[in-house]
Formats: structure tokens, sequence, C-alpha cells
């Protein structure tokens, strides 16, 4: 598949990279920082590193054009600053959106937490706490981006991992549907390297899109069938 990533130079986007290519996809890295780029990820003849701004739509509709498709692994930095307050999302993701959309590219996959929006509801009450104390600055700005792209649904399948370890990856994850999950226990913790090859595993399958993921390496309670 050829998949443009926003956000490959972090914790997450780098080992999702570097996956990626292992796994014989091509990559578009769309950076704002070639430089870090190119040091953390390398070369590979699957490998593309294209400078850009996130602000920039020409250059990343360019980026975007015969992308099968977009995974985004963006984060803001992780100041108290940004704790308290950010928009860091609400002022990206609509442009994204319509830019990689706009280019063609119909799946785009969304790296999310879980607690925020509607997910918090099946949190327990330790994890409750923590997104509405701890996290409320930064899921507060996740659930606004994310109501500003609801049109573009259809073509979105997001990711909710609970908090991330840069342990090595346990390679046990299990994926639920979030609308089957009712109840998850404690403060659902799992390695960045996990998440990065379940991401590969949703964006290749472009069925994915329009789907909401639990990510997890522990359990779940999951709703019992409608009858
Ligand atoms: N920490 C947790 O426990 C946790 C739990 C669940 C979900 N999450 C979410 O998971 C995501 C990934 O986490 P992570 O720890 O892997 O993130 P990270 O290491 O902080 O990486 C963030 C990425 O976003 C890029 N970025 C930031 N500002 C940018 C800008 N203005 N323009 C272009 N790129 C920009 C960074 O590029 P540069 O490095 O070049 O600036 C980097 O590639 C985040 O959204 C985070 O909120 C985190």
């Amino acid at each position: 598949m050829k998949i443009l990533v926003l956000g490959a130079t972090g914790r997450t986007g780098r080992l999702f990279t570097r996956k990626a290519l292992e796994q014989g996809h091509t990559v578009t890295a769309y950076v704002h920082n070639p430089d870090k780029a190119r040091k953390l990820l390398g070369t590979h003849q699957n490998l593309t590193i294209t400078p850009g701004s996130l602000e920039d739509a020409e250059q990343l509709a360019a980026a975007s054009s015969g992308q099968d498709v977009m995974v985004s692994i963006l984060g803001q930095k992780a100041t108290v600053r940004e704790f308290l307050h950010t928009t860091f999302m609400q002022e990206r993701l609509p442009l994204i959106m319509e830019t990689v959309v706009g280019a063609g590219v119909k799946h785009c996959v969304l790296m999310s937490a879980y607690g925020v929006g509607d997910t918090v509801r099946t949190a327990s009450f330790p994890m409750r706490l923590v997104c509405k104390v701890i996290m409320r600055g930064i899921f507060t700005d996740r659930v606004k981006a994310d109501a500003l792209v609801a049109e573009y649904q259809p073509y979105i399948s997001r990711a909710h991992p609970g908090r991330l370890t840069d342990k090595p990856g346990r390679g046990e994850v299990k994926v639920f549907n979030m609308a089957s999950v009712e109840r998850t226990q404690g403060i659902p913790t799992i390695a960045r390297e996990d998440v990065a090859n379940t991401l590969l595993t949703i964006a290749e399958n472009p069925r994915n899109a329009g789907t909401d993921f639990l990510v997890t390496i522990g359990g779940a309670t999951l709703r019992s069938p409608q009858k």
C-alpha cells in the first residue's frame, strides 16, 4: 500500500514508519523537520521524506495524491500549559482532512486516545479521573477537533490506546470495535510499539474506515449482542 504518514518523527510514528517499510509498504513521511526525519528514519528505497507544513494545503495535497491511506500520529507538546489548554488538533485537523480527502484518499487513520469523547463512558473510575482531570485540556481539544471533521466520518478510523510506554511491545494486542465495549479495567497501558503495529493493521484494511477501535493489551467487557 501507499501510506502517507503525519507525525512520522514521533515516538509512535517512527515505529509505525519502520514497521510499514518492513512489511513492504511505500511510505511518504510528511514532516516539518526533514533533518530530524532523516536522522530518525534513515533511508529506504520505499521511503520518501517530504518536507512541508500542516498549514500548507497545496504541499500536503501534492503529498496526498495517489496515497491509499493516511495515518496521523501527530501530537502536541506535553507541557503543563498544553495539558491545561490546547487547540493543536482543532487548528490542524480540519485542513488536514479537507486536503487529504480532497486529494482522493478515502481512508484516514487517526491516532486518538482511550478516554477521548464517548470512549470515557466505558472507563473505570480511576481512568475517568485521569481523563477528566489530567488529560482534560488535550482530550477536550481532540473532541472539538473530531466534531469539526465529522463530515469526513465515512473515511476516518480512530485508534484509542490507553497510556503509552516506550517498553518493547508484547504483541498480544486486542482490537475491539469501540461500539462493542461496555467496560475496561484500571488504567489501560500499552507499549508504543504495539500501538504502531496495530495502527498498521488498521490502515491495511480499507473496510476499517468509519470505525473507532479500542487498542489494548488488557481485557474488556463487551456488550451483550442485541437480541
Ligand atoms: N502519551 C500517552 O500516554 C498517549 C496515550 C494515548 C494517545 N496518545 C496520543 O498519541 C499520539 C502520539 O503519541 P507520541 O507520544 O508518539 O507522540 P510524540 O512523540 O509527541 O510525536 C508527535 C509527532 O507530532 C509531530 N508534530 C507536532 N507538532 C507538529 C507540527 N506543528 N507540525 C508537524 N508535525 C508536528 C512531531 O514532530 P516533531 O517531533 O518533528 O516536532 C511528532 O512527529 C499523540 O497524539 C498523543 O496525544 C498519547
